[in-house]
């Protein structure tokens, strides 16, 4: 029999590629989902069970079912903009939620989580590139739910005994190379999606917030890491605690960073079509510069990105918007 992984929010973007990744290797993920923001197309390897995680009653019938030997916590709210204006949603869905499948895992006997972090945690940066020991200064309800569900996982781990990787990814982007699965959020914000839409002629001209950054272009620069990477890392986070690992939080980022104008001639050289553009305001929250330093997950797990190229990174995401059937 398979060891079996509970993955919340296993029908999402990162949660379905990290489903693919367990499934090569010899585990069975188990997709809790609440189908909310999830995609039934992209649950492909393994049971699916329609269940919202502050459902206590639906979560220790499913921990009793399965028997996981860990839990991978994707499922969240993600989008900053929403966070601030209706924080009640993100704190009630993000940290409520987060309660609630740590009280069903203690029910059920699992001690091991690996968590969806995000660099969101660090707010505006003091230096970059950034490490693990930055200080934690998250600048909107976003951020604060991701810092909120690291800490209550630190004080349940000595309290409890229960075991955390909290992975803080940067700008997660790209799509299985294998085609089938990518990413498809309602509504997209993120600037690959939108980019590719654009030079699809399926969205309107792309907005580029903000031009006067203290960056080489005056465009903000972000450090996109391809999203089959980010699965391998939770797949080694799994290996990890299953082993007995201690609780850490590691970075996930390729260590490089692109700036939008480089992001949209990435995508013109993808698709061999310009993308349509046009200069806007700055958006609030966005810091000029957000790059990782991932040398802690590569000593802790052994990850180390395959995707470090640009081009290739957009490339897959430029084939997945030409196959998707919902687009
Ligand atoms: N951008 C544009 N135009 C758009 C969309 C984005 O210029 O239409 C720019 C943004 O200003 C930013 C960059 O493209 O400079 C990337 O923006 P995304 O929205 O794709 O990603 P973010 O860097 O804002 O967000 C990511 C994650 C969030 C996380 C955040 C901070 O998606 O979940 O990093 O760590 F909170």
């Amino acid at each position: 029999e398979r060891t079996r992984i509970l993955v919340t929010g296993g029908a999402g973007y990162i949660g379905s590629h990290t489903c693919k990744a367990l499934s090569a290797v010899g585990f069975e993920p188990v997709t809790v989902d609440s189908m909310v923001r999830g995609h039934e197309w992209a649950v492909q390897w393994g049971p699916l069970v329609k269940a919202d995680i502050r459902d206590v009653d639906a979560m220790t019938a499913t921990f009793e079912k399965y028997r996981p030997a860990a839990v991978i916590h994707f499922a969240a709210f993600i989008e900053v903009g929403e966070s601030v204006a209706d924080p009640a949603t993100f704190y009630d869905n993000n940290v409520w939620g987060t309660l609630c499948l740590l009280r069903a895992m203690q029910r059920g006997n699992c001690p091991n989580i690996v968590f969806s972090s995000s660099a969101a945690v660090y707010g505006t940066p003091e230096q970059t590139p950034i490490r693990e020991d930055h200080p934690l200064n998250p600048i909107n309800p976003y951020g604060r739910t991701k810092l909120m569900m690291e800490q209550i996982m630190a004080d349940f781990d000595p309290a409890y005994g229960t075991h955390h990787v909290a992975l803080r990814y940067f700008n997660a982007a790209g799509a299985d190379p294998d085609g089938g699965i990518g990413e498809a959020h309602n509504p997209e914000t993120h600037l690959v999606p939108l980019a590719i839409g654009s030079a699809l002629k399926t969205r309107g001209h792309l907005k580029v917030f903000g031009q006067d950054y203290d960056t080489p272009d005056g465009t903000c620069v972000r450090d996109y890491v391809h999203v089959s990477d980010l699965a391998q890392a939770h797949v080694a986070s799994v290996r990890y605690l299953l082993d007995g690992g201690k609780s850490t939080a590691l970075n996930l980022g390729t260590g490089t960073g692109n700036s939008v104008l480089e992001i949209i001639e990435a995508v013109h050289r993808a698709g061999g079509v310009a993308v349509p553009y046009e200069n806007a305001v700055r958006r609030a929250g966005d810091p000029a510069r957000l790059v990782a330093t991932s040398t802690k997950a590569q000593s802790v797990l052994g990850w180390e990105p395959k995707y470090t190229d640009i081009d290739t990174i957009v490339q897959t995401a430029w084939r997945w918007h030409l196959s998707r059937k919902d687009a």
